[in-house]
């Protein structure tokens, strides 16, 4: 049985640092694992210009207890970018891309994207500077229920951006489904990023008769068995299109009830690397771990792998139940349970 397992450093290509106090209590989780992050744009004034990118990137490295840690910053697409401070900012790489939220999809997306036919220019800039268009791909609409909307964004919206800009390379983030994964896989220029969670629990840990549990509530929902089982395969197979995106995104406890209005995101910062690791280790897969973790990322996003090596020890731990310190109390996700691996 293999006990301690040392791989290259990992990134994490789907991570939310939030703002002000919350920003200066998480970041050092995400850093205490990753070298680099992605830190989503979706801040409560959304990062559309370079200047904010600038600014929040500063804020994130400078809250991080590493001083090679780097945040990547992708922008927050809007039907009415300034185009020509977008195209610039990704010549500079202040941007890494463009993050695509559909219109109240999910955490302030109000000033998400209401027509992909509105931001083709977008997709136009993106393609000719080889930058990496990031997008929550869920079709909100009252019709759709809340279950198929990942199917329907892929059959509508991404089949058409991707007939219209064929070398325009895609990630599917917190792909949740197994069509996604097929989706992924039969497809030329998309990866995918699959968090712990998606990987972890199914609809019957989040929806009660009459309640929720809110700390398993996020955007996409997880959905059934044969997803979870689709996406651990995906993740665990040496696929090259498939790398860490935890998509830690704390609330405040008081933001959090047992009901649908409640804000969606689980926070797994605080043991992300450890749950995958623990996954990998069920699926009897540790030996494809750093290439999901640390190799496959780096590649699709046309960056250099780490060359830093950290080692994890088969050794159970038990997260604290909430991170809290100044005046924010988050639940953590597998707080309180026990976890067999442990970064040293
Ligand atoms: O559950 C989620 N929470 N999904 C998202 O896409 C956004 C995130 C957040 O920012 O809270
Ligand atoms: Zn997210």
């Amino acid at each position: 049985m293999i006990k301690k397992l040392s791989i290259r450093q990992p990134d994490d290509w789907h991570v939310h640092f939030r703002e002000d106090e919350m920003l200066s209590v998480i970041t050092k989780h995400s850093s205490r694992i990753n070298r680099r992050c992605i830190a989503m744009p979706n801040t409560t004034i959304p990062i559309t210009t370079s200047n904010q990118a600038k600014n929040y990137k500063s804020i994130i490295e400078k809250n991080s207890n590493h001083k090679n840690f780097e945040a990547l910053i992708p922008c927050y697409i809007t039907d009415n970018l300034d185009l020509h401070d977008f195209s610039n900012a990704l010549k500079q790489n202040l941007f890494i891309g463009g993050k695509l939220y559909p219109v109240n999809s999910t955490t302030n997306s109000s000033l998400g994207v209401s027509d992909i036919k509105k931001i083709f220019k977008v997709f136009e800039i993106l393609e000719k500077e080889d930058k990496m268009l990031l997008i929550h791909g869920e079709k909100v609409s009252e019709d759709i229920n809340i279950f198929d909307r990942e199917k329907y964004y892929i059959d509508e919206d991404l089949q058409i951006i991707r007939k219209n800009f064929q070398n325009l390379k895609i990630v599917l983030e917190h792909v949740s489904t197994a069509y996604g994964v097929e989706y992924i896989k039969s497809n030329k220029n998309i990866a995918g990023t699959i968090t712990p969670h998606h990987m972890l629990l199914t609809k019957k840990d989040v929806f009660f008769d009459n309640s929720i549990n809110p700390h398993h509530f996020c955007m996409p929902v997880v959905k059934d068995e044969k997803d979870l089982l689709a996406l651990r395969n995906a993740a665990c197979i040496n696929n090259t299109k498939f790398f860490i995106g935890t998509d830690s995104a704390p609330h405040h406890v008081r933001e959090k009830s047992e009901n649908l209005n409640t804000k969606a995101g689980i926070f797994s910062a605080v043991c992300s690397l450890e749950l995958y690791t623990e996954i990998f280790d069920e699926e009897d897969s540790l030996n494809t771990l750093e290439q999901f973790a640390s190799i496959n990322g780096p590649n699709f996003y046309n960056l250099p792998k780490n060359e830093r090596i950290i080692t994890l020890e088969k050794n159970s731990w038990y997260p604290p139940e909430f991170t809290e310190e100044k005046s924010i109390k988050i639940k953590n996700f597998f707080g309180n349970k026990k976890i067999n691996w442990k970064l040293l």
